[in-house]
């Protein structure tokens, strides 16, 4: 399966060099060290060390099993599968996640159906979709559905086909009273089924059709796999579209979502329930660094979310706001004026954030001064958590020139606030140590220096990594580096399992007369193994073409000094692993008492120093007496 068309599902991939980039879909980030390499088949995170093919991408995601993530890609990519019989161990085997996935899909499958085939369902529920306006396809698209007036006609058809009460009550389908009493959580609603991004149902909003029905709207619980702080209503659906316009509209509800679409935008997401979150802008900024928030027409509500558009301004995106006329929501809106006359509302009414604060807080700082004042520091202290310098200088300027004002008074107002706020933030520890990335060798707790044992394993890692990635390249004429490590390496015995099996492997395929490289082993290696060669094949940084293309400039790569690279490489494991055994030939003078015995251990030191003298000559290194 094309990694490069997976991942691309679930964030925008740039291109740079051989490998494609993006933010990590697996941590918070705000530069990218996310990378697909697509001739390999893999990814690979820089920043959390996440890496894996395209069927571990999807497990990682979703948090599904092996098998149910192939099912997922087969079914998602139209590849046929054979499809086993379950045995009963395998059912057990599924974990809670995948058991909630099941039942969510098959509940909105229940739903879809009796909107489709119920008479109660096509006579309410989908007259009540016909009155909103949503037409059979937008239907399809959201996969709506009717639950029926009825206690427990879910629960039943759900019991019929044996998923078991404990888990329809985790899935929020069932309640469960303490007096036993047991019901469907939706009756006579019409459902909007809640998607994660890959496309699962991972819950329900269900709006009633009785007048005086309260809540209007009714949400599944919180599960192993919905918390509603990290998802965003109609994301699934609109995926493609926030890519293509390079802009995420963002709303306050289903209807507005479903509105929209209807009017031809499809880059709409609400966060539905709850106030934006970190969590959900992060989800939008996998697919574009642009977010345009619709406002409802009223005043109250807008105040409320100032704090979203200084999140969204936190995070490094751009944000723009439109405002709706007092008593109007994007649904109603939209559907009153018409998709024309919509969107051309949208393009006369965006603001930027500047503007729009100007606008909320200065209705009347013309004639007040005091009113002035504040909307001045509403919109620096706006501009003042935005993280990138640059952008911060463009829209200072942008606000100098809006108030009419002198840049410098400005300037001197946010650097009070940068300086604020950096003070309080030193005074807090860093939640994630920062640690450098780049370095080949992982940072060592208080830079205690290595023991033999971390050194070996460090050129251990050196030999596979280099074997891997130019195996196959000369290192003299007709001699290619594989051959110089199997016969350098013939007697070192690997002190790590992975790296001795790797090499072991590698020499066994190479007796019977077969090439084998990283490939192999991604595709062959158990999961350990694969990750390690995920881990050495990766490259954090390629040279950028311009300095060979542009600038005639060529900048060295280690491919080109490979014979001294593994030289060095073999010469520091063999040195290293000689100090090892000098320390234990050490402590085995300290005990022996056998005068023979010791003579000969001494016999063995000389040697051993005499090989760790010539080694250290190699190296350069010098060693005291
Ligand atoms: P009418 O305008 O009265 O036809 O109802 P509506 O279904 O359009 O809902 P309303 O305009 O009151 O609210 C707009 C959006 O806010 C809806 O699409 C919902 O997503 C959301 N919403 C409204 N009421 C509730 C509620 O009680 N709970 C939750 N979770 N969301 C609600
Ligand atoms: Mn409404």
């Amino acid at each position: 399966m094309d990694i490069e068309e997976v991942v691309s599902d679930f964030v925008s991939l740039k291109r740079k060099g051989q490998n494609l980039w993006a933010c990590c879909p697996f941590h918070d980030e705000k530069t990218p060290s996310f990378s697909v390499a697509p001739h390999k088949g893999i990814y690979k995170c820089f920043g959390c060390g996440k890496a894996g093919d395209s069927i571990s991408f999807i497990q990682e995601h979703d948090g599904l099993s092996y098998m149910e993530a192939i099912k997922w890609l087969a079914g998602k990519y139209g590849i046929e599968i054979e499809e086993t019989e379950r045995t009963d161990e395998q059912i057990e085997q599924q974990n809670e996640r995948e058991s909630l996935y099941i039942v969510m899909g098959f509940a909105r499958d229940y739903y879809q159906r009796m909107l489709e085939e119920h008479d109660q369902g096509r006579s309410i529920g989908q007259s009540y979709f016909r009155e909103r306006g949503f037409t059979e396809k937008t239907i399809k698209a959201f996969e709506l559905g009717y639950s029926l007036d009825s206690w427990d006609a879910f629960t039943k058809e759900a019991v019929s086909k044996a998923y078991n009460e404990d888990l329809l009550e985790k899935a929020g389908l069932l309640v469960r009273k303490d007096g036993g009493r047991k019901y469907d959580r939706f009756r006579g609603r019409v459902i909007f089924p809640i998607h994660n991004v890959s496309g699962k149902v991972v819950a329900f909003g269900a709006r009633t059709l009785k007048k005086d029905d309260k809540p209007k709207y009714l949400n599944s619980p919180e599960s192993e796999v919905y918390h509603k702080s990290k998802v965003l209503y109609g994301l699934y659906q609109a995926r493609q579209a926030i890519r293509q316009h390079d802009n995420c509209y963002l709303v306050e509800g289903y209807t507005d979502v479903i509105s929209l679409h209807q009017s031809d935008i499809e880059n709409v997401v609400a966060s539905s329930g709850t106030s934006l979150t970190t969590d959900q802008i992060r989800l939008i900024s996998r697919f574009s660094q642009n977010i345009t928030v619709l406002f409802d027409g009223d005043t109250a509500g807008v105040r409320a979310s100032l704090r979203g558009i200084d999140m969204i301004l936190e995070a490094g995106m751009n944000v723009r706001v439109v405002m709706f006329p007092e008593g109007e929501d994007p649904d109603s809106y939209s559907r009153r004026i018409g998709t024309a006359g919509f969107n051309k509302y949208l393009a006369d009414h965006q603001q930027d954030f500047i503007t729009f604060k100007l606008n909320l807080f200065a209705e009347d700082a013309s004639r007040d001064p005091v009113k002035k004042a504040e909307s001045i520091k509403e919109v620096i202290s706006s501009i003042s958590v935005i993280p990138d310098p640059v952008k911060r200088a463009v829209y200072l300027k942008e606000s100098a020139t809006l108030l009419d004002m002198d840049e410098s008074v400005l300037l001197a107002e946010l650097n009070k606030l940068l300086i604020e706020k950096r003070r309080t933030r030193s005074k807090t520890p860093l939640s994630e140590p920062e640690t450098d990335i780049l370095s080949e060798t992982p940072p060592t707790e208080e830079s205690r220096p290595l023991d033999q044992d971390q050194l070996i394993a460090i050129q251990e890692r050196e030999s596979i990594r280099l074997l891997l990635n130019y195996g196959y390249q000369p290192v003299e004429e007709n001699y290619k580096l594989y051959q110089y490590l199997l016969e350098e390496l013939n007697e070192v015995d690997f002190t790590d399992p992975l790296y001795r099996e790797i090499f072991d492997v590698f020499r066994k395929e190479h007796d019977r007369g077969n090439t084998i490289d990283s490939q192999y082993f991604i595709q062959n290696g158990s999961d350990e193994i694969k990750q390690a060669v995920i881990d050495l094949t990766s490259v954090r940084r390629e040279v950028s073409p311009v300095w060979n293309d542009k600038y005639k400039i060529h900048v060295p790569h280690e491919q080109d000094f490979l014979d001294h690279t593994v030289y060095q490489n073999i010469t520091r494991l063999k040195r290293n692993i000689i100090q090892k055994l000098i320390d234990e030939n050490k402590e085995n003078l300290k005990n022996v008492t056998d005068p023979l015995e010791m003579d000969r251990l001494f016999d063995v030191q000389k040697q051993l120093k005499a090989s760790e003298m010539e080694l250290s000559k190699i190296l350069g290194i010098v060693i005291p007496g």
